[in-house]
């Protein structure tokens, strides 16, 4: 059933129409848009890539509050079409594979929550948030590298690589953790009068930002984390794995071990199981799954080596520690999603 994408009523128009740009079209530079286009203001969504590629093919949770949220906006049909509902999280021991426990989302948790727990693709989500953006009257750019920022200036802008120049009342930074605006932020803790100086060094090959008095200190990640698509038919027709999808409809797996950490969860109508592994660096290579689950239980080799083999996605990112951003906003801008706050390292 086609949800109802029309401004809810109780939306009061607001007094001042206001221009935000979007730096970046993820799923935070999306729903953000969505937010302020519900609310009545004019959103461009700048997006630096011609197509969004990265992370397409990896699982995703939604949690409650994300679920609400959507549910508000009317997309909830919707997203029960691409999504499903776990009930429980078995954990297992990383080593031996012995189940340890598990979580149940209880209703009466969830509806403390106001919401469910789902889950989903990060391509199923982000294609019915932008089917929303673009059905709400969003202009979404493909391709549109910014190169710099003016956030308090009386006309705040932004200079895109084309040399055009885009003005709006309201910057919002939505490009993630290696982004243009976390550095800016983090740069802009120096005084103001260095600013000439600090725009320039926003390119991307300049000395870590951590050298800014109050900003953000990027230390090179010790922990990695691997993402793999493993197709749900190789996994039901192995005697020792199909437990990881017939157990029970949509549970969710978390190994737990030490300074080792794995996730995995079939996932809505998807013909994939979605599996992430965390692990220290220490100087494996830096792409093998295999070698970083040393040690671990054969359920997740057995995984590793079906990810190997079929060819399934294989990603791989270090987690970047870093320190909390003194502030998310400087001047007109303000900095969201990974952008404000980087993914945590927990596996939940
Ligand atoms: C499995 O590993 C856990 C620790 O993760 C340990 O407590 C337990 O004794 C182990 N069980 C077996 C059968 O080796
Ligand atoms: C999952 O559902 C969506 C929406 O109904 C559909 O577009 C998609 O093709 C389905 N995917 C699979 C693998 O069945």
């Amino acid at each position: 059933m086609a949800s109802n994408l029309t401004t809810p009523e109780e939306t009061t128009p607001p007094t001042i129409g206001l221009h935000g740009i979007i730096i970046g079209g993820s799923i935070s530079g999306l729903s953000a848009a969505i937010a302020l286009r519900r609310a009545g203001h004019r959103v461009t969504v700048l997006e630096k890539d011609s197509t969004i590629t990265e992370k397409l093919s990896r699982g995703f949770r939604i949690a409650p509050n994300l679920h609400k949220i959507l549910c508000e906006w009317g997309l909830e049909a919707e997203l029960k079409e691409i999504s499903s509902k776990p009930k429980t999280m078995n954990m297992l021991s990383y080593n031996n594979g012995t189940y340890l426990g598990s979580l149940t989302w209880d209703k009466e948790v969830l509806k403390e929550t106001g919401g469910e727990f789902r889950l989903t693709t990060y391509s199923a989500l982000w294609s019915l948030l932008y089917r929303e953006t673009i059905s709400q009257g969003v202009c979404v750019r493909f391709g549109t590298k910014i190169v710099s920022l003016k956030t308090r200036s009386i006309s705040p802008s932004v200079s895109l690589e084309s040399g055009e120049t885009v003005y709006a009342d309201l910057l919002i930074g939505a490009d993630g953790v290696n982004g243009l605006t976390r550095k800016y932020i983090s740069a802009s803790a120096v005084p103001p009068d260095d600013h000439a100086h600090n725009d320039k060094s926003c390119g991307k090959d300049q000395p870590a930002y951590g050298e800014a008095k109050h900003g953000a200190r990027i230390e090179s990640a010790k922990f990695k984390m691997f993402s793999a698509s493993i197709p749900k038919k190789s996994i039901i027709n192995d005697p020792q794995l199909a437990y990881l999808i017939n157990r029970r409809e949509n549970d969710m797996f978390v190994w737990i071990g030490h300074e080792h950490s794995a996730i995995g969860f079939p996932s809505g109508n998807s013909s994939d199981f979605f599996l992430s592994v965390y692990g220290l660096e220490s100087g494996v290579q830096a792409r093998d799954l295999q070698h970083v689950l040393y040690g671990a239980e054969s359920s997740l080799l057995k995984l590793s080596r079906i990810a190997s083999e079929t060819f399934s996605s294989l990603t791989y990112a270090p987690l970047i520690h870093e320190s909390v951003l003194e502030t998310w906003v400087d001047g007109s801008l303000v900095v969201i999603g990974e952008a404000a706050h980087p993914l945590p390292m927990a596996p939940f």
